[in-house]
């Protein structure tokens, strides 16, 4: 059989192979090199950046759980213009795919980081209204659909060229009504889930064990939800989708893309194994080959329900 088209297109913009690293789980890819570069993975999403360098909240901010961790790092980053002028050049220089993942306290703050990326020449931008670790921002505009519209029109003003991807958030009560909210403020694509609100107590000291107190929940645990709303979320929208919340196997890569991933993201998955979005990327190349599947986006939306 010919080799496999292996290309996938989100909002315009063709990536190589579906597999994304995702934001907050390979920094700005640095950490990876030993293993690959970023020139053999189908994009990736930068860690999330703000409009001035934050320090992130104060440790513990990791927690382990039986089938995933708990995190509130608190989008610890250099701030916009280190990565303008540092990473997105070298990343540039790599062959990357660069898919900017921002964040903001206010939505002026969303507006100057988009338009920052934007001149910058990124190939996607991934507004992050969805993170469950800081106080102010973030999590606030992404689980009511009227803000969710709101923002996402104010900050694709900002956009020009590039595609604009909206993150939502996995805790809300219907996730095709906020899903519907981005596609109505102009989203170009979705990507979800970002983690699920969680807790955990050290019994002996009957303290949280985060110093955040709350977190948010990744890995392998969460992904039947994410297979659920990203199923939700193509079936409200019909737009392209990136989905991702505990892949960690081709397998597992190979069934949200079923549900309705057009790209699939890969993070918590990495610090247990560094290889594992080079192992999922051959690994869907290898169940393509043996399904007699020519070409990897007939792969997307063909569950039989
Ligand atoms: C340590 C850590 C940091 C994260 N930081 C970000 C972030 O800065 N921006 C963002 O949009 N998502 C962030 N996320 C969420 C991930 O991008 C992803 O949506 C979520 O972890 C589900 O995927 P996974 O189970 O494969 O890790 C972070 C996740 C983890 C585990």
């Amino acid at each position: 059989m010919a080799k496999v088209d292996m290309s996938v297109n989100i909002a315009g913009v063709t990536l190589r192979n579906p597999v994304v690293t995702v934001s907050g789980a390979c920094g700005f890819g640095e950490e990876y090199k030993p293993f690959y570069t970023t020139a053999d993975i189908g994009a990736i999403a930068v860690k999330g950046t703000t409009l001035l360098p934050r320090l992130g909240n104060a440790v513990p901010r990791i927690a382990e759980t039986p089938a995933g961790i708990l995190n509130s790092i608190g989008l610890q980053n250099p701030g916009v213009d280190v990565f303008v002028t540092r990473e997105l050049p070298r990343l540039r220089e790599e062959g990357a795919c660069v898919i900017a993942n921002i964040a903001g306290s206010t939505l002026e703050d969303y507006q100057a980081v988009a338009e920052r990326v934007a001149d910058a020449g990124v190939d996607l931008i991934e507004m992050n209204i969805s993170c469950p670790n800081v106080k102010e921002g973030g999590v606030a505009f992404g689980v009511i659909p009227a803000m969710v519209e709101k923002i996402t029109a104010a900050v694709k003003e900002k956009c020009g060229k590039v595609p604009l991807i909206v993150k939502l958030s996995p805790n809300v009560a219907d996730i095709a009504e906020n899903a519907r909210a981005a596609q109505a403020g102009g989203a170009d694509a979705l990507s979800l889930i970002n983690t699920l609100i969680g807790m955990r107590i050290d019994i002996k000291s009957r303290k949280p064990i985060l110093a955040n107190k709350i977190g948010g929940l990744s890995g392998p645990a969460v992904f039947p939800v994410a297979v659920r709303m990203v199923w939700q979320a193509k079936k409200a929208t019909g737009l392209p989708i990136i989905g991702m919340g505990g892949v960690a196997t081709a397998e597992d890569a190979i069934e949200i893309m079923m549900a309705g991933a057009d790209a699939v993201g890969v993070g918590t998955a990495m610090f247990k194994n560094p290889m594992a979005p080079i192992e999922i990327r051959d690994g869907i190349e290898r169940w393509c080959e043996e399904h007699g599947i020519a070409d990897v986006k007939e792969i997307t939306g063909s569950v039989i329900d």
